[in-house]
């Protein structure tokens, strides 16, 4: 490893853009798919890596979507939660704001209970047993029209105390954030925090309607915001957080190469830009290979890992006191390191 990996690697960071069924690893799938007796349609786990070739963001929700029938118990649920937390832990993540997709599961017949309880015994654990703190983002699926989600809202109320948010995730295009106008007003009104995918592959438009109309707290990718300049300028001007997925943005070829991946331009923009995996078992790699991925360009100086790893505990929703007790942490980090 050189210099920039092992300083990147144990620097402390938080992870705000990771969907739990995207962390579904195809060893993982097999085992549950014995486990719970479910048929799948691969072969072997190398079956399951060599489709893993997208082109597009629906390529890889088809196979995203497929993969999580093998879900079926409270305890896989918590195994895949504590499973990524496992991993995440190594990478030096020490808070995770996660998603997961009920409708996914539900409009299979799994009880939103049997979800919700099994991901949230996972976090526990994973603060006994790595110290790392964690909080729960419920995902509308946009394909899906709202009354479903409103549904889905109606049936997360009992776990509304233990809900961080909501967020907006699936298929970009032709499903404006405008079409969760209300269902995004009503997670407001309950207390919920709110996040939204936007501008992944829809365009800028979308990017406003998620501030204007859903009035986001943090949002999620944005990558096409830079076509805009006065919504860029925008951004930077009211420090909205932007989840931003190195490697994601390159299997579904928002990107053409990692070099092309605009991270840089984004920090030099004044943008609070956060590295995040969304989907690592699906997009080759957790927190720690995004954070190398784009070390490897060689367009991002050190500050800019340190401005990024702050950006991931400003950009969280945990309270003020505990931010600053991170940022201490990552201070003493560098000065650590340097001392070396
Ligand atoms: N669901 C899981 N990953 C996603 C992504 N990158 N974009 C939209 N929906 C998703
Ligand atoms: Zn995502």
């Amino acid at each position: 490893m050189n210099g920039d990996d092992r300083f990147v690697s144990a620097l402390p960071k938080a992870e705000l853009h990771l969907h739990i069924e995207g962390s579904l690893e195809p060893e993982m799938m097999f085992a549950l798919a014995q486990r719970n007796r479910v048929s799948i349609p691969f072969a072997s786990v190398d079956d399951v890596r060599a489709a893993y070739r997208f082109s597009r963001l629906q390529d890889f929700l088809d196979i995203y979507y497929a993969g999580a029938d093998v879900l079926r118990t409270e305890q896989d649920f918590h195994d895949l939660a504590l499973a990524y937390f496992d991993r995440a832990a190594a990478d030096a993540v020490v808070h995770a704001e996660i998603f997961f997709d009920p409708q996914t599961h539900t409009d299979r017949g799994i009880p939103f209970q049997v979800v919700a309880d099994g991901l949230l015994s996972g976090m526990a654990e994973a603060k006994r047993k790595h110290g790392l703190s964690s909080g729960l983002i419920l995902c509308f699926l946009r394909h899906l029209d709202e009354e479903a989600a409103l549904r889905t809202l109606d049936q997360a109320e009992p776990w509304l105390d233990r809900l961080l948010g909501v967020g907006l995730d699936s298929s970009e295009v032709g499903h404006p954030p405008s079409k969760f106008a209300r269902a995004f007003e009503r997670a407001g009104a309950m207390g919920l925090k709110r996040v939204a995918h936007a501008g992944e592959e829809g365009p800028p438009a979308y990017v406003h309607e998620a501030l204007d109309i859903l009035r986001v707290d943090r949002l999620d990718h944005g990558n096409r915001s830079l076509e805009d300049a006065a919504l860029t300028a925008r951004l930077a001007r009211e420090g909205m957080t932007l989840t931003v997925c190195p490697l994601s943005n390159l299997k579904l070829c928002v990107v053409d190469s990692m070099t092309a991946h605009p991270m840089a331009d984004m920090l030099r923009l004044g943008l609070r830009a956060t590295v995040n995996s969304d989907d690592p078992a699906y997009f080759g790699g957790y927190v720690n290979d995004n954070y190398r991925a784009l070390a490897a360009t060689e367009k991002l100086s050190r500050e800019d890992f340190v401005t990024l790893a702050r950006n991931s505990f400003t950009g969280s929703f945990l309270d003020e006191a505990t931010i600053a007790g991170h940022l201490a942490a990552v201070d003493r980090y560098v000065a650590g390191f340097d001392a070396d």
